[in-house]
């Protein structure tokens, strides 16, 4: 996890790291820090909590000026967040500073070996001990900082992305990857360079990015740039334009980063479908579909694998495929798949989906079931990120930069993404009829709107918020299509207002949670007009009957849940197998009006990060 960010060039380094690390705190916030090198030497400046505790420690600083520095914000993994164990760390002889995101897993012998060396460590982390590692090795070698590092990663196992600068070369700055994610922005006149977790803190620079591959390094030296491998191998750096908007980026008015792409929501499913579905002329286009579609089309069984939100989403495209296509699907935390030696066949196509690309158990369930013959493909927002590109193919979901750690507009548009999948699939099979296959494509392209109508019950939400600010448990039911909308508006709740939620089938309640229930407990049932209704209303009698709060989502117009529920949301009528694409705002909002209320930190929750790089 963590974010790093790295500048060299002519500019004054100190405000493009923290405005890189503010950008970039999303990955992690458990400390920040940054080195910078001029001619007062190598400083480094770190401090647990987030980057506005690090402004303050920097505010009474002075000698900061400097053209060549590093930054890290912290997910912790070894050891606890504080201020010895914060980024950047210093080699022992001080003249070397790294930072560092990943996991070094052999660090423990590695550790033992420089503690006999006589190598002292001032944090308990694996970063620290990497650093010392090369630093040995650059001390008994004889060799440039950069042929360490290249030895280093020969005997390094775990993940990494890693920047070092070194106080005898202040003109020079080597980074490297394995696993973690590095991406270096070529600024002005190709002579100064951005090197960061993600494009977010560069693209207020350049538009001109290198996507850094596993096991190659970068040195910057003097104003040029030269990559090579592991095996000391050059190669052309590979220059690809971003297409990200600053905007896209910030607030724009929004008091939280999860309001605002709450309310984008019309607008990225819009972006989703767009070019790819033209219901008018019943055109369905999914580029990264097209040379695979023969493997899609045979495949005996789809696997979808995936962790968080985006196995919710998974969910709901089980019941898409299945019924579209009639295609036996399986949907997997990629964490459980990683690890339980699953049957599968060179004609099974595995789905992976992922917002940020990077996530480290999907990422692990990928290259098992390719290791097994699968095709893989990838849904995924994040352009150019690590899984797009370890996937045979696979579509983008073009929702644009997801900042809140809690994901909301990455969900519908992956609904959005798999379910012209699974007509596309349907329709190619035959299993839907050519007028279903035209309806379907109408009611897709009518979601952006119904979407934009939920949001306008902001204000509604947020009494029934008011109301249930207090409790300490929720339950959240839901059937068919509906029940990973329960799930998902469960997690949110839990993630972003730290009071526990449940997420049930409706039909299960009875064989168990049913016991919790009392004039105490809040339960969010969704309870639209679709094939389950009745049996949900049947449920919501049930809960009734034990005293417990409804708030029900329905379908406008409905009388019969009105005159049991305690709160209704109303949505628009919706085709059920996209109804999850609107009945899911409705929960989001609810999850934020009561964090918001609750005095927590919604973008950045406790514990948490938005890229889980680590298994
Ligand atoms: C969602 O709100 C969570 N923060 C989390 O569950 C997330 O969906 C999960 O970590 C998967 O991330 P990915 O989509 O980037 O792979
Ligand atoms: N493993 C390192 C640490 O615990 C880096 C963690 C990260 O990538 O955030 O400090």
């Amino acid at each position: 996890m963590c974010g790093i960010v790295a500048y060299i060039g002519h500019r004054e380094t100190l405000p493009i790291l923290l405005k890189g690390l503010k950008r970039l705190e999303y990955r992690g916030y458990d400390s920040a820090g940054v080195a910078l090198l001029n001619k007062d030497g190598l400083q480094v400046y770190k401090k647990k909590g987030k980057v506005a505790e690090l402004e303050a420690l920097l505010s009474t600083a002075s000698g900061l000026s400097s053209r060549i520095g590093i930054g890290h914000t912290r997910w912790a993994t070894h050891g606890e967040p504080n201020d010895e164990n914060a980024h950047p760390h210093y080699s022992e002889s001080e003249s070397i500073a790294m930072i560092h995101n990943g996991i070094i897993e052999n660090y423990d012998v590695l550790k033992t070996d420089l503690i006999h060396k006589g190598y002292h460590f001032q944090s308990e982390t694996d970063s620290e001990v990497f650093l010392k590692f090369i630093e040995d090795i650059y001390k008994n070698n004889f060799c440039s900082l950069e042929e360490a590092l290249r030895l280093a990663m020969h005997k390094v196992v775990g993940a990494y992305a890693v920047v070092l600068i070194n106080r005898e070369e202040p003109d020079t700055m080597i980074a490297a990857r394995k696993g973690s994610p590095l991406v270096i922005g070529v600024g002005q006149g190709e002579e100064e360079y951005f090197l960061a977790s993600d494009a977010t803190p560069i693209i207020e620079y350049t538009d001109k990015v290198i996507y850094l591959e596993d096991f190659e390094i970068a040195v910057v030296k003097n104003g040029q740039l030269q990559i090579r491998n592991i095996e000391n191998v050059a190669s052309d750096p590979y220059i690809i334009r971003l297409e990200m908007e600053l905007e896209s980026i910030e607030k724009g008015g929004y008091e939280h980063f999860m309001l605002k792409e709450i309310h984008e929501q019309p607008r990225s499913i819009a972006d989703c479908l767009r070019g790819r579905l033209d219901a008018e002329n019943q055109r369905l286009v999914l580029g990264g579909l097209r040379e695979h579609m023969a493997t899609f089309q045979n495949a005996k069984r789809i696997i979808l694998t995936a962790c968080g939100t985006s196995w919710h989403a998974g969910l709901v495209a089980e019941y898409l495929f299945e019924e579209f296509a009639r295609i036996p699907t399986e949907v997997e935390y990629a964490s459980e798949f990683r690890y339980r030696n699953p049957v599968i066949h060179t004609g099974d196509f595995v789905i992976a989906i992922s917002q940020s690309g990077e996530t480290a158990d999907t990422l692990a369930a990928i290259e098992m079931a390719k290791s097994k013959g699968a095709t893989i493909f990838g849904v995924c927002n994040v352009v150019g990120a690590s899984i797009p590109r370890a996937t045979h193919a696979g579509s983008y979901t073009h929702a644009g930069p997801e900042i809140g750690v809690a994901s909301t507009k990455a969900f519908t548009a992956q609904i959005t993404v798999l379910g012209m999948m699974a007509i596309k699939l349907g329709y190619a099979l035959g299993t839907l009829s050519g007028s279903r296959y035209r309806e379907l494509l109408l009611a897709l392209q009518a979601i952006p709107q119904k979407v934009e109508k939920v949001l306008g019950l902001n204000e509604k939400v947020k009494e029934i918020a008011e109301v249930y600010q207090g409790a300490r448990n929720f339950l959240y039911l839901g059937r068919g299509y509906n029940f990973p909308v329960a799930l998902e508006g469960a997690l949110k709740l839990k993630e972003i207002s730290y009071i526990h939620a449940e997420g049930y089938p409706a039909a299960e309640m009875k064989h168990g949670p049913i016991a919790l229930i009392d004039a105490e407990m809040p339960v969010v049932f969704i309870a639209i007009q679709d094939s389950s209704y009745e049996k949900v209303v049947s449920n919501i009698q049930e809960v009734k009957a034990r005293k417990g709060k409804v708030i029900a989502i329905v379908t406008e117009g409905d009388e019969q849940v009105r005159s049991m529920a305690d709160h209704v949301i109303e949505i628009p009528p919706v085709e059920e197998a996209f109804s999850p694409l609107v009945a899911v705002v409705p929960l989001q909002l609810l999850a934020y009006h009561i964090a918001v209320l609750r005095g927590c930190d919604v973008d950045q929750p406790r514990n948490l990060a938005k890229s889980v790089t680590v298994e």
